[in-house]
């Protein structure tokens, strides 16, 4: 997929799937490990835009290389930044676009996923591993702290200790840890990880769009919100369902003993 006529410099992108409805997105700096410079998180921003207004995707799929998802934030940009700079700009406020995607994202993990690279992973909305993954937020070696959501989103993944454990000793966490932990839902051999992923993927586009950002919306306000006030927002959206088509034809096709076409509508 090109960018203005051009191709991307830091990532690749394209449709997947049989019925071409999976975003794929690629980090491709290798010689980095994937290390997440500016413009690779700009280039991320820039594709999910393009894929937002895509109406025949449905789901998003967002990985790396063999050896790595991505080694972090690029220590080598970041070597010489004084705090009145990074302060005063808002350094790496921008990294939001994989969290605020209507669309759901899945990250296919393989290789290593530190730091940054692990806390975009945790931006998205599932995981799935590699065989060889390894997850670590190793700031603390470097003199700093997770920025990118590490110290947040891993505690609701894993818990306090855990993720206590990770951020202060900088120690990995492997794949089936991962799996145990919570933090991935499937692991699997290096090598069927994204054939797999799009598959998941696949699955999760041929349903109404509608729904599955109703779904999203919920799910991720169950971190944000009361229990009461997430339960109230669940049953007005599940509410919203009946002023749909989508919803009238899932129940429809039900009892007419056939597979519904969804519309989006
Ligand atoms: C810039 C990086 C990099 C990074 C690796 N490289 N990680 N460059 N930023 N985060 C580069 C190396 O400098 C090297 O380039 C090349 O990638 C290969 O890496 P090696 O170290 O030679 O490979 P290896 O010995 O296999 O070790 C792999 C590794 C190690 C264990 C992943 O590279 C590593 O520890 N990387 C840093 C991991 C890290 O600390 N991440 C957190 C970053 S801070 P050359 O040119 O020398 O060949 C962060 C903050 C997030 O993410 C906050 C966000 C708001």
């Amino acid at each position: 997929m090109s960018k203005q006529g051009g191709e991307y410099e830091f990532i690749k992108a394209e449709k997947k799937g049989n019925d071409q409805n999976v975003g794929f997105i690629q980090l491709n700096r290798p010689k980095a490990l994937n290390a997440l410079c500016d413009g690779l998180m700009k280039e991320i921003g820039q594709v999910l835009g393009e894929f937002e207004k895509d109406k025949t995707i449905g789901c998003i799929v967002l990985t790396g290389s063999e050896r790595a998802f991505a080694a972090g934030a690029d220590i080598k940009e970041m070597q010489h930044r004084q705090f009145s700079e990074v302060f005063s700009g808002n350094f790496l406020s921008h990294w939001n676009h994989v969290a605020t995607s209507r669309k759901p994202v899945i990250a296919a993990v393989n290789g290593f996923a530190l730091g940054g690279g692990c806390e975009l992973a945790m931006m998205c909305d599932i995981i799935y591993a590699g065989e060889k993954a390894q997850f670590g937020q190793p700031e603390i070696t470097l003199g700093t702290i997770p920025g990118a959501g590490g110290t947040q989103r891993l505690i609701r993944a894993v818990g306090k200790s855990k993720a206590m454990e990770m951020i202060l000793t900088a120690d990995r966490m492997n794949a089936q840890d991962a799996l145990a932990a919570g933090l991935v839902s499937k692991v699997f051999p290096v090598d069927q990880l994204i054939p797999e992923s799009i598959k998941q993927a696949e699955k999760i586009a041929q349903y109404s769009k509608l729904m599955v950002a109703m779904c999203k919306e919920a799910v991720n306000s169950a971190n944000e919100l009361t229990l009461q006030e997430g339960l109230h927002l669940e049953k007005r959206l599940f509410h919203s369902t009946f002023a749909t088509n989508d919803r009238k034809e899932g129940m429809t096709a039900f009892t007419e003993k056939r597979p519904p076409k969804f519309t989006d509508s």
